[in-house]
């Protein structure tokens, strides 16, 4: 599939649209009191990033690009939404935690940062947006310097293959990628769903094997790839909350991997 610019569009309108919404609506309570809110599984998985150049694709309003800088990276985000990037920015500010967020679409951004960085890393819903994967396992090998990790954590892609409004489990998509599927407006938020959005969106499918595949076309080793049954928010309507504040299915259902992560290195 090739870099689909429609799909682009109309993704940058809802993103600038709801950017401001989660400005409200994200939880920042702990980054302003001198903590983070990264949950402890990226956390060890990444393992001791201090002091080392880190990208972050895709890092919206900057919530875990910031946690990142806590923890002792030197960070960059990157994200296509000014708006999103204006709130981000302001977060820096009001935390003190140094960042430099760059504007521009991922497929565009070898126009404006030409340099490499010790960690490429991408988090939680930024997979669907992709409309060529191929060209993004390429941009992450771009970005990393010889020795470099790139590290991902995502939902994953055999959840959504199930009906997100069923009781059960009840498959409605194709697991392997038909083209860009479109979500209407006036749809709930995810972060606050008392607001119906304005904009469409056109999300992308990408199965497992796509995605290690790119990165290991693109010259990457995969260090690991790891698979869970909890996933950080309640993807279908079945699923309880534990104490950890991680959802998973009931035990009835259970046995399908929600979320997973891959760590894989420049050699
Ligand atoms: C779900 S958010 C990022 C996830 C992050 N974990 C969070 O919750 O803050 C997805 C982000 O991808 C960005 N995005 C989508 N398509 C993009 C593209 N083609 N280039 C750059 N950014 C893009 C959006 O602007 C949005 O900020």
């Amino acid at each position: 599939m090739a870099r689909d610019f429609e799909a682009e569009r109309v993704n940058l309108r809802h993103w600038d649209e709801v950017a401001p919404v989660h400005g409200q609506a994200y939880d920042t309570s702990a980054l302003l009191s001198g903590g983070h809110r990264l949950d402890p599984v990226q956390v060890a998985e990444l393992g001791d990033i201090r002091g080392k150049r880190l990208l972050h694709l895709q890092c919206h309003i900057g919530t875990d690009t910031l946690a990142l800088a806590r923890l002792g990276a030197s960070v960059t985000g990157v994200d296509f939404s000014g708006r999103s990037l204006e709130i981000a920015r302001d977060l820096s500010a009001r935390t003190g935690l140094p960042a430099r967020f760059v504007e521009s679409p991922l497929f565009d951004l070898q126009g404006v940062l030409d340099e490499t960085f010790d960690i490429v890393y991408t988090s939680i819903g930024v997979l669907c947006w992709i409309s060529d994967i191929d060209m993004w396992g390429r941009l992450v090998a771009r970005y990393l310097a010889p020795g470099g990790t790139f590290y991902i954590m995502e939902s994953h892609p055999f959840m959504n293959v199930f009906d997100d409004e069923a009781d059960g489990l009840r498959v409605r998509n194709a697991y392997f990628p038909s083209g860009p599927v479109e979500w209407p407006a006036d749809f709930p938020d995810y972060a606050d769903g008392s607001y119906l959005t304005k904009n469409p969106m056109l999300e992308f499918q990408w199965p497992l094997s796509r995605i290690a595949g790119a990165l290991i076309d693109a010259g990457l080793s995969i260090r690991f790839l790891h698979e869970f049954d909890f996933i950080h928010w309640k993807a279908l309507p079945a699923m309880v909350c534990g104490e950890d504040g991680m959802w998973r299915l009931p035990e009835a259902l259970a046995g399908i991997p929600l979320l997973f992560s891959l760590k894989a290195e420049k050699p």
